[in-house]
Parts: structure tokens; sequence; C-alpha cells
């Protein structure tokens, strides 16, 4: 029998893709998502790309904060499994409106784990984020390092993962997955599918594509003074197929006996500065990418990059993808969609 898996969160961007490597893998699928960051224009496309595989996928638009209404998709639908995508992700914003954060990321998981409890259902993978790791001291990080919150948002994926633990601590029936991921970009190869942000967007990525298709007129590059090999900052970008097939192998493991709560980070292991990220997006797409150089943004880290051998030993996952591919679907999917879901009318940044 197909398993069924709820997807919060599962319109948006990590959501999306994870959601058509679910279908493609005969897993049955229902999305949860209030579109507060997305468009069902994203759920529409992924069943299209599963081909027949696409009517096994049901959505409901419905904020997770919603308990009636997360109750009523729980009684009519006996899950297997929940991957928990749903919640804010913007640094900044969460600064300026940290009750914003603590409020949907927050009681929504807390009300998701309630209603999943009531139902029995209680296997769960969480998004979790390498920005738990804060200013690491050196690299690569691995899932034993202290952990630290620079900001609001930060604080909602370590409070997140202590409530998970605690909750597999009074009950050894849940069976818990916390994913670290590092920087995802790129998008699926076919160009249908990808990340649509609201307004400017705050990551790096989805600056340079808008660059790219003339919506901006330049990077801004967030210092070039770092100890790094060319003075801007390292990451660990990661292909959002390669992530999206992570949670694949994360939900393969929640069928082991016990597995307890366990965290493990999806990267590549590898790090690239800015402006190695910039040249291969130029190289993909053929565009000339101007730059403005700045000071560094506040709260940046200098280098942060995975140590992928704990997912490759126990989840058996490891990433396919490099930087010239991330580049090339990055850049597909802006060609086709510069506008992303939207049209140049209904986009207001
Ligand atoms: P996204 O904004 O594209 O997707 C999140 C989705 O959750 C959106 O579709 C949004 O409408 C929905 N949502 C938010 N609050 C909700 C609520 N209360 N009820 C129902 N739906 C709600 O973001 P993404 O990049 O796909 O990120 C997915 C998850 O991964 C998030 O939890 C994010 O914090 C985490 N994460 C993302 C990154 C990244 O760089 N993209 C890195 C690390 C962790
Ligand atoms: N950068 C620029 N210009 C920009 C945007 C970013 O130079 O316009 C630089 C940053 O200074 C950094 C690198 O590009 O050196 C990557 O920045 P991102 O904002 O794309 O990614 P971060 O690693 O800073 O943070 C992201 C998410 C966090 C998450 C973290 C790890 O924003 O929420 O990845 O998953 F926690």
């Amino acid at each position: 029998m197909a398993k069924n898996i709820l997807v919060t969160g599962g319109a948006g961007y990590i959501g999306s893709h994870t959601v058509l490597q679910l279908l493609l893998g005969g897993y049955r699928t229902v999305v949860v998502d209030n579109l507060d960051n997305s468009s069902d224009i994203s759920i529409k496309r992924v069943k299209e790309l599963a081909g027949e595989f696409g009517n096994n996928l049901s959505f409901y638009q419905v904020d997770l904060r919603d308990k009636p209404a997360l109750e009523k998709i729980f009684s009519e639908t006996k899950f297997d499994a929940v991957i928990h995508f749903a919640g804010l992700k913007a640094v900044g914003e969460s600064v300026e409106k940290p009750l914003l954060y603590y409020d949907n990321n927050l009681i929504g998981t807390i009300a998701l784990l309630e209603v999943m409890s009531a139902h029995g259902c209680k296997n769960l993978v969480f998004s979790s984020s390498a920005t738990v790791y804060g200013w690491p001291k050196v690299v690569p990080c691995t899932e034993e390092f202290p952990l630290c919150a620079a900001n609001p948002y930060g604080r909602t994926k370590l409070f997140i993962e202590e409530i998970c633990c605690d909750i597999h601590r009074s009950d050894s029936e849940w069976k818990i997955i916390l994913l670290r991921y590092f920087n995802p970009v790129g998008a699926h190869p076919s160009g249908h599918i990808g990340e649509d942000p609201r307004g400017i967007p705050n990551n790096l990525m989805p600056f340079v594509q808008q660059v790219a298709v003339a919506r901006r007129p330049a990077l801004t590059v967030f210092g070039n003074d770092y100890n790094t090999v060319d003075g801007t900052g390292v990451r660990d970008y990661i292909h959002v197929v390669d992530l999206a097939d992570g949670h694949i192998a994360a939900l393969r493991k929640l069928s082991d006996r016990s597995i307890g709560c366990e965290v493990y980070n999806l990267g590549t292991g590898k790090g690239t500065s800015v402006l190695e990220m910039v040249s291969a997006f130029e190289k993909a797409s053929g565009k000339k990418i101007p730059l403005v150089m700045a000071g560094r943004r506040p709260g940046d880290a200098e280098i942060v990059y995975a140590s992928t051998e704990k997912a490759e030993r126990e989840l058996n996952w490891k990433s396919k993808y490099g930087i010239e591919e991330m580049c090339r679907d990055q850049w597909n999917w802006a060609s086709k969609n510069p506008y992303g879901y939207g049209s140049p009318e209904t986009n207001h940044s």
C-alpha cells in the first residue's frame, strides 16, 4: 500500500520540489499551505510534472494554527508521516517582527504536533537550518557542534528542535528527523518550478537571478574582506532536487525500529564564495551580473559548510549536483519564469 505523507508548506520552494519527488517515488501526498509565501500555481505545476502520479496529490489552503481545519484533514486520512516545511523564513523580518515569527513558526508547529499526537501519527521530518550553527569556529559543521541563534528566526528553529527532542523523551513512540539544510539553490531541471520570493530577495541566488532578468540593476556583495579565497562569504550551496531527495531518504529512515530524535545536515560538504557563485551563474546564463561592493551584512558568518558524513552513513544519501548544475537549473527557471509564478503586473517589488 502506498504511504500517505502530509507535507506542510508544500507549495513553497523546497516543499514543491519535495512533493514532486514524493509523488514520483509512489507516495500519496497531501499538502497543507496557507499560501502566505507561495502560489497554488506551484501545486498545479507539480501535478503536471508528476504525470500519472499527479492524481496522488491533494492540496488544502489551511493555516497550521487553524487546529479544527487540521483535525479535519487528519480525520479524513491516516498519515504515515509528516514533513513539516511550513514557516516564515526571512531573517531580517524576524528581527523586526519577532512575535509574528514566534506565533507562526512555534504556535503552528505546536498545533501540528498536538493534532499528530491525537491521531497517532508520530513520525516527523522537520526543516531545520544551518543557521543553528551560528558563527562556526571551524568547518565543516558536524551535527554535534554547539548551537546558537543569531535572530528570532533562528531561535524558532532551535526551539522547535528542542520541542521535538522533548516530545520524543516523553513518548518513545515518536520518531523524529531534524534536517539542517545548508543553502538550497537551483530549481527543477524542467524549469517549471523554482523559488519565487516575494519582495526584495534576502538570499544570494534569487537576487542574482533577478539581476539576470533585468528586474534589478546590480548585486550588492556584502563584504569582500573576509578571510576566504577572494574575501567574500563562503557557503554550502545545495541543489534543491538533491535536498528534496534527502527528505525521501529521511522518510525511509523513519521506518527503522527505533531512531528516536535524530539530526542530520543536508549539504554538499563544499564551500563556495559569493564571487565563485556569481561567476558560475554568469557562465551558465551568458549574462553579466553587475556588482556593487558593500560592507558586511550584520550577523553574517564568514565560512559555513557541512560535514555530510552522518547523512551519507545513516541516511544513505549524498548530493549529486555541483554548482554548474545549480546555476544551469536556476537560470532555466528564471529565463522561463522571469516573474516567478506571477507577472510584471502582479509583482510589486
Ligand atoms: P517557502 O517560504 O518557499 O515555503 C514555506 C511555505 O510554508 C510557504 O509556502 C508558506 O506559504 C507556508 N507557510 C508558512 N507559514 C504557514 C502556516 N502557518 N500555515 C501553513 N503554511 C504556512 O520557504 P522554503 O525555502 O521552501 O523553506 C521551507 C522550510 O525550510 C522553512 O521552514 C524554512 O525555514 C526552512 N529552511 C529554508 C532554507 C532556505 O534557504 N530556503 C534554509 C534552511 C531552512
Ligand atoms: N549575499 C550577498 N548579497 C546578497 C545576498 C547575499 O553578498 O544580496 C552573500 C551573503 O553575505 C553570504 C552569501 O551571499 O555571504 C549567502 O547569503 P544568503 O543570504 O543567500 O545565505 P545565508 O547563508 O546568509 O543564510 C541562508 C538563510 C538562512 C539560513 C542559512 C542556512 O537566509 O535563513 O542560509 O541555511 F539559516
